[in-house]
């Protein structure tokens, strides 16, 4: 898919724009409580975060109830940019929306965030060759030290993500064209009704990960892992089994 063609389907095919009021992913609350709120709500006013991928900016309302003072926020959906700005107004925030992609982020000056924060999958958006990019200007711009809080999609978390995939392999094939291994696409659209789709090539594709690839990936690109976590690591009745909460530290 074209960089249009993305965000042509997050305007129009998405819930996130209209999602201000959604309440957040008890795993989410579990890492920004545990990773901001760790050394207190003084220590964390003071820090510089930047959050990828905002739409409503719900996330980044949250971080800012939660202390945040300074917190920089992006999406490359224009319209959800103007959204947030909007919704952050009546709101009073101090939170600073911008259009942005997390491939090339060079408005943002070198080793100057605390935290970055990419919540809800982000990672999961982008080809192999964009999440290297991104992965790249995530550490050009954390301060030594500074901490990446993000999550993202377990391809073992899901039983039947090896069908799914031996299946599109079949169709894809039939329409000449060749599957790209663990990238999926949707198979509920956002009314949560099946995607009758979902087995053509022109759909948005997630990627989904395997923990020794997301671990290696994120060693060879100069983070130390802090905490690598499922919800049954986490919660002791666990509801979800497909997203790694993660927590990295630029070397
Ligand atoms: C699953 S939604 C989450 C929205 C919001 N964080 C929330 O949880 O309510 C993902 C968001 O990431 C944005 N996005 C996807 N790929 C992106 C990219 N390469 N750069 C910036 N934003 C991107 C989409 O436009 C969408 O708003």
């Amino acid at each position: 898919m074209s960089l249009e063609d993305d965000i042509k389907y997050w305007k129009l095919d998405s819930i996130w724009g209209d999602a201000e009021n959604m309440p957040l992913h008890r795993g989410m609350e579990w890492l920004l409580s545990k990773w901001l709120l760790g050394k207190g709500i003084e220590t964390l006013s003071d820090k510089k975060m930047l959050s990828g991928g905002c739409a409503s900016g719900r996330i980044e309302f949250h971080m800012e109830s939660m202390g945040a003072k300074h917190i920089q926020a992006f999406d490359f959906v224009p319209e959800f940019v103007e959204i947030a700005k909007r919704n952050g107004s009546a709101r009073n925030s101090n939170v600073k929306f911008f259009v942005g992609d997390m491939r090339e982020l060079s408005c943002l000056e070198n080793v100057y965030f605390d935290y970055v924060v990419y919540l809800n999958r982000m990672l999961c958006f982008v080809d192999n060759a964009g999440f290297d990019k991104s992965l790249r200007e995530i550490h050009r711009i954390l301060k030594p030290g500074g901490l990446f809080l993000f999550d993202a999609l377990d391809y073992k978390g899901r039983k039947w993500n090896e069908l799914l995939s031996l299946f599109l392999k079949i169709a894809w094939t039939l329409q000449g064209a060749k599957i790209k291994p663990r990238f999926l696409p949707r198979v509920r659209n956002k009314n949560q009704k099946v995607n009758s789709k979902f087995w053509k090539t022109d759909q948005n594709l997630l990627y989904w990960f395997t923990k020794g690839e997301l671990e290696y990936k994120l060693r060879q690109n100069g983070f130390e892992i802090l905490d690598f976590a499922k919800e049954a690591d986490i919660f002791p009745d666990p509801e979800d089994s497909i997203i790694f909460y993660v927590v990295c530290k630029k070397c």
